[in-house]
């Protein structure tokens, strides 16, 4: 027979030692927090560590709104379960600004090319655009199109969002090239 719940805590573990926890580095930052063995990443950004700017936009992992990087390769993040990243480094939108402020190359190209409109799904395009970037200096527009793949905007057409990352490649190319 099942002992009262008050007999079986003093019985077992103390309940507070039973959850789980998950640390990892979240823009370049250690943190840690609790976690359900159910919890999104996208939940953890969200709930747990009030980096808000990462969405969500469906509940299929279809439409890319959440799209963050992990180890360096994009990731939807509400298709991750938080507790299987100990020890990740994840970087979110919240890094793609400049460290005064300011919109990122990749950010001010959306914004100079009209890459958005309502801007729900831009936060996970620009992850994804950085993520192309680093693999691809300097992708074709079919490349893109292709990249884009796992990524829904409902309002622009793509069209703008394409020119966006054109313009953000080539003013990286050139930074690089002048650096060099
Ligand atoms: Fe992750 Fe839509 S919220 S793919
Ligand atoms: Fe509205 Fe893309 S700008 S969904």
């Amino acid at each position: 027979m099942d002992s009262p719940p008050g007999e079986r805590e003093q019985a077992g573990t103390p309940r507070e030692d039973c959850v789980p926890k998950v640390s990892m580095t979240v823009n370049g930052r250690p943190v840690s927090g609790e976690v359900e063995g159910r919890t999104l990443l996208v939940e953890f950004l969200r709930e747990t560590l009030r980096l808000t700017g990462t969405h969500v936009g469906c509940d299929t992992a279809q439409c890319g709104a959440c799209v963050v990087h992990v180890d360096g390769l994009s990731v939807k993040s509400c298709n991750v379960l938080a507790l299987d990243l100990e020890g990740a480094s994840v970087r979110t939108i919240e890094s793609m600004a400049n460290p005064d402020g300011s919109l990122g190359v990749i950010q001010a190209a959306f914004q100079t090319h009209h890459g958005l409109q309502c801007g729900f799904c831009t936060p996970g395009m620009v992850m994804t655009a950085a993520a192309l970037l680093s693999d691809n200096a300097s992708p074709s527009e079919a490349e893109i199109r292709e990249y884009l793949d796992g990524n829904i905007c409902r309002c622009t057409g793509y069209h703008n969002i394409v020119k966006a990352i054109q313009a953000a490649a080539a003013e990286l190319g050139s930074a690089r090239v002048a650096a060099e």
